[in-house]
């Protein structure tokens, strides 16, 4: 199984700064994410939270079931050191996906305290890096 996990204002996606995050709404990723791993033959569990303890404990949940993780933190990636600590204890790897390029943007959404322990970062590529991300993750798996 595969956990896709999303943070802060993500279940907001479709209403959300639509220029920036498009129009597909959280639910429509959801069902992209389960299409992709119904053709990848993997389980795929999509969750989302607006509270970093949740978060947390997602990420010790998948730390003790030794899952691989798709992780958009949204706000946290840029400074929260709790989230990189839980995301520190997977053994499986992690993938890190942003919808937008987040290094068009603000100065401060340049720097991620999430990618340097992850196996690799997809960003800018709208809701088809979480399909992609899900593929790589896929084919790690079986080695
Ligand atoms: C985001 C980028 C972050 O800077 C922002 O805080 C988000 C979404 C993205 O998917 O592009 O909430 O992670």
């Amino acid at each position: 199984m595969i956990l896709v996990l999303n943070g802060p204002n993500l279940g907001r996606l479709g209403t959300r700064e639509p220029a920036v995050y498009g129009s597909t709404t959280h639910a429509d990723l959801v069902e992209l994410c389960e299409k992709t791993g119904r053709d990848l033959g993997v389980e795929v569990e999509v969750r989302q939270t607006d509270h970093e303890g949740e978060m947390v404990g997602w990420l010790h949940e998948a730390a003790d079931r030794a899952l691989p993780v798709v992780l958009n933190a949204g706000a946290w990636t840029h400074y929260s050191i709790a989230v990189r600590d839980a995301a520190a204890q997977l053994s499986a790897p992690l993938v890190e996906v942003h919808i937008s390029n987040v290094h068009k943007r603000e100065e401060f959404r340049r720097h991620s305290v999430l990618s340097d322990i992850a196996a690799g970062v997809i960003l800018g590529l709208g809701v088809d890096g979480y399909a992609l991300a899900l593929r790589w993750l896929a084919g790690a798996a079986r080695g």
